[in-house]
């Protein structure tokens, strides 16, 4: 289930919203232009799955997005802890690659079929946080604002749709706003004690 935190964008970043809730998360979002789908998750998919079989199993709903977005390159992009002795340096250095503010040229467009990871728009002098979960596709549109964090212990498999094969090469903000809102740690950690 998606969670959205959303703050100010100040030196003290203020929170203004947390929602589990599907409609108030679809309307806030609406209003910056960013749309969240949500998939039916397709169980039974062993956790080593590759490629070609993920996106089998998600073959009808990649066509139609495909269809309807033009997107002409669709791949899985997967990080899980490994037991490896590198995993920490290489957990840590593919956090950091997208964890400072950017832009693309091409749209960000993200299901994720396990895991999680937390993107944060950065529109209109406010900050949406948007943890995405298994069965959540996040569209983001070109040249939006945003980070991404998939956290100290990052875990995910997602499929990625793209438009061409630079697209993806984040412009370079240099605002230091992701370094003073919540990480993904903490959101998580806040929406844990919340729940409780
Ligand atoms: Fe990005």
């Amino acid at each position: 289930m998606t969670y959205l935190t959303v703050y100010t964008d100040g030196d003290a970043p203020e929170t203004l919203l947390e929602t589990e809730d599907a409609a108030e998360i679809a309307a806030a979002l609406k209003e910056i232009d960013v749309v969240l789908r949500h998939w039916q998750v397709v169980e039974g998919l062993a956790p080593g799955a590759g490629q070609d079989e993920i996106l089998d199993a998600y073959r009808t709903e990649v066509d139609r997005v495909i269809a309807e977005e033009g997107y002409t390159f669709v791949d899985v992009a997967q990080l899980h802890p490994d037991g490896s002795p590198d995993w920490p340096e290489r957990a840590a250095a593919a956090r950091q690659k997208f964890l400072n503010e950017h832009t693309h040229d091409d749209d960000e467009v993200r299901y994720f079929v396990s895991g999680s990871g937390i993107f944060y728009l950065h529109v209109d002098g406010r900050i949406h946080a948007v943890l995405c979960e298994p069965g959540d596709l996040l569209s983001v549109p070109e040249n939006t604002t945003h980070w991404f964090d998939m956290g100290t212990e990052p875990s995910f498999t997602a499929i990625r749709f793209f438009h061409d094969d630079d697209g993806w090469v984040g412009d370079f903000t240099g605002d230091s706003i992701a370094q003073r809102v919540p990480d993904f740690d903490t959101i998580v950690a806040n929406r844990k004690s919340r729940a409780s």
